[in-house]
Order: C-alpha cells, then sequence, then structure tokens
C-alpha cells in the first residue's frame, strides 16, 4: 500500500463517520422521525428492528434448561397462564387480541402462527427477557422459572391448536373474553363525562 492510498482511505473512513454523526444527531435533535405509534415504521427500520431481535435472540437462547419432552398437564397449565397473561396481546386459536393492541408498534403478533418461527429455547428466552422498544414485557422476575417452563410449553405446542383445544386446555369458554370490558359502563352509572 502506497502512502498517498493510506492517507487517501483513512480520510475517507473519517469523512464517513463524520456523516454518520451528524445524520443520528440530526434524526435525534430534529424530531424528523415520527414516533407516533399510529405511524407505520419505514420498511427499512422495520427490518433492522425484526432482524436484530431475530439474531439477538438465537444468539442468547441456548441456555435454557427445558424438559425433553413437555407433559399435557405442563402444556394445560401453560394455557391457564397464558389466557390471563398474553391472550389480549397475542390472541388464541380462534380468538383475536384485544382491539387496544392492534394500536402498539409493533403489533404482537399472533401467535398461534407467529411461534411457529421459534425454537422452545428461544420462546423461553423472550418470555423470561421481553423484547427492548417493542412493549414485550420481560416476565421472568415475576413469574417462577416453573411458569416460564409451562408458558413455553405452552406456546410452542400453539400452532397446531385448535380452538376447542384450546378451551379444553385452558379451562376457558370457547369464545374467551380474555380481558376486562373497558367499554363497558361501570356498576353504578358513573360514565367517564364527556370533554368539554
Ligand atoms: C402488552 C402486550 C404484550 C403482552 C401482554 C405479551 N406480549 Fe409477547 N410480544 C409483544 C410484542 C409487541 C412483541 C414483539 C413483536 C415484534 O416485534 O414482532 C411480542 C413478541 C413475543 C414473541 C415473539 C414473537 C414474534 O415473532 O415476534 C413471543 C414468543 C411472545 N411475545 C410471547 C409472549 C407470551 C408467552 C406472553 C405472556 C406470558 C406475552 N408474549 C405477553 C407484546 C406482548
Amino acid at each position: 500500500m502506497t502512502r498517498k492510498f493510506g492517507s487517501g482511505l483513512a480520510l475517507g473512513v473519517v469523512a464517513t463517520v463524520l456523516v454518520a454523526i451528524v445524520v443520528w444527531l440530526t434524526v435525534a435533535y430534529t424530531g424528523i422521525y415520527n414516533v407516533a405509534a399510529s405511524d407505520q415504521h419505514f420498511d427499512a427500520v422495520r427490518w433492522t428492528l425484526d432482524t436484530t431481535m431475530h439474531r439477538s435472540v438465537a444468539s442468547r437462547a441456548d441456555t435454557a434448561a427445558l424438559p425433553e419432552s413437555f407433559s399435557d398437564d405442563l402444556v394445560a397449565a401453560g394455557a391457564r397462564h397464558y389466557a390471563e397473561t398474553c391472550a389480549h396481546c397475542h390472541g388464541t386459536p380462534g380468538g383475536e387480541p384485544e382491539e387496544w393492541s392492534r394500536g402498539m408498534r409493533p403489533e404482537p403478533p399472533h401467535l398461534t402462527e407467529a411461534a411457529s418461527e421459534w425454537r422452545p429455547e428461544e420462546i423461553h428466552w423472550i418470555i423470561s427477557n421481553g423484547i427492548k422498544m417493542t412493549g414485550m414485557p420481560a416476565f421472568g422476575q415475576n413469574h417462577t422459572p416453573e411458569e416460564i417452563v409451562a408458558l413455553t410449553a405452552f406456546v410452542s405446542k400453539l400452532p397446531g391448536l385448535t380452538p376447542d383445544d384450546y378451551a379444553r386446555l385452558s379451562g376457558q369458554a370457547r369464545t374467551p373474553q380474555t380481558g376486562p370490558d373497558l367499554d363497558r359502563e361501570p356498576a353504578g352509572g358513573t360514565a367517564i363525562p364527556p370533554i368539554q
């Protein structure tokens, strides 16, 4: 490598780093990026977040000690937890997520389909640790290790389940009411007054 080529290369690298810093600070300070959840991500941003999430989970997930196979009792215990804790965001076989969760960006995927993309170890990792900048909570600190394994067992089986399987496993009615009905007028009739 000649000396001229070497100093040209160094100059190119410094200029590229400076441009990257200017773009980064411009995006952060000018408010140019719309953070509204009612607005879709740009395709490039969505791709970056999605690919980062998949690669990050795949490279960290192999530490989970899971049973060789999941017993029916474990899957049923997971189904009951799922009905209480996850169904309002992720739906159930034959049941849609709550309307308000469609306003999240990214939208929580219907796990009856999306769970087939993930290995049980990855599902276990996601439930324990959550996913930054998506609204997927980390359940590892407020659930016991046994509960996390039961949830993992259930979510791993979810893609093959029919609405009847789900109703039997979770003990929920066939069309589950997955959360409190926020539109209902409270008992005693104290409806929220209209804004003046
Ligand atoms: C407040 C809503 C919310 C709740 C409650 C919630 N999640 Fe999530 N979950 C999300 C969001 C948002 C994502 C990320 C979606 C994305 O980026 O693709 C996600 C992602 C996931 C994924 C990865 C799926 C994929 O392909 O993105 C799994 C598995 C998962 N959640 C399992 C669960 C389980 C099990 C529970 C209950 C213990 C749960 N979640 C509770 C919102 C929620």
